[in-house]
């Protein structure tokens, strides 16, 4: 069962703190990825997958290295991709389809990346912990993504991701 609480309104400063001035996508991602991996606690691994086409493709993350291309629809992240809609899987042995990367992983969260009406990637959050993610995560989660796509949707950004 999760024993943490994160206080999502400390981290969204923390990022801002990061972010702020910042016009190069990849940087913003890349530091996205590490302040959440490093503060949100019981997670081993934590990564942004990029949509290409018809799959998603890995990107920024921290953790062990991951399957590179997830297909829309397959897996946790293709399905939270597919219906733009953030997941919480308690048990991921209880989720058909799910593609195990690192077998560490018990439960997850993953939060649509969505600028506009447009799908670009989605974050991907694996705890080590069954049932690590509560809605209030979910919430906290989706506000600091939002954050995220906004700064990468400015026209002052630019660079790849
Ligand atoms: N768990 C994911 C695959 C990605 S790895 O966990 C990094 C899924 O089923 O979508």
């Amino acid at each position: 069962m999760a024993t943490h609480e994160t206080d999502y309104t400390t981290l969204a400063k923390q990022l801002r703190a990061l972010s702020d001035g910042e016009t190069d996508r990849l940087a913003l991602c890349a530091n996205f990825v590490g302040l959440l991996y490093n503060e949100l606690g019981e997670i081993n691994w934590l990564g942004i997958y990029v949509l290409r086409g018809d799959d998603l493709v890995l990107g920024p993350f921290q953790g062990k290295p991951a399957c590179v291309r997830i297909p829309l629809g397959q897996g946790v992240c293709g399905t939270a991709a597919q219906q733009m809609r953030s997941i919480i899987v308690a048990d991921v042995h209880s989720f058909e389809g799910h593609i195990v990367c690192d077998p560490a992983s018990k439960s997850e969260l993953v939060v649509p990346l969505i600028s506009g009406d447009r799908l670009i990637g989605v974050l991907d959050i694996d705890s080590p912990t069954p049932a690590r993610f509560r809605q209030a995560d979910r919430l906290g989660v989706e506000s600091l993504c939002g954050e995220l796509v906004e700064r990468l949707s400015d026209e002052q950004v630019s660079g790849f991701i």
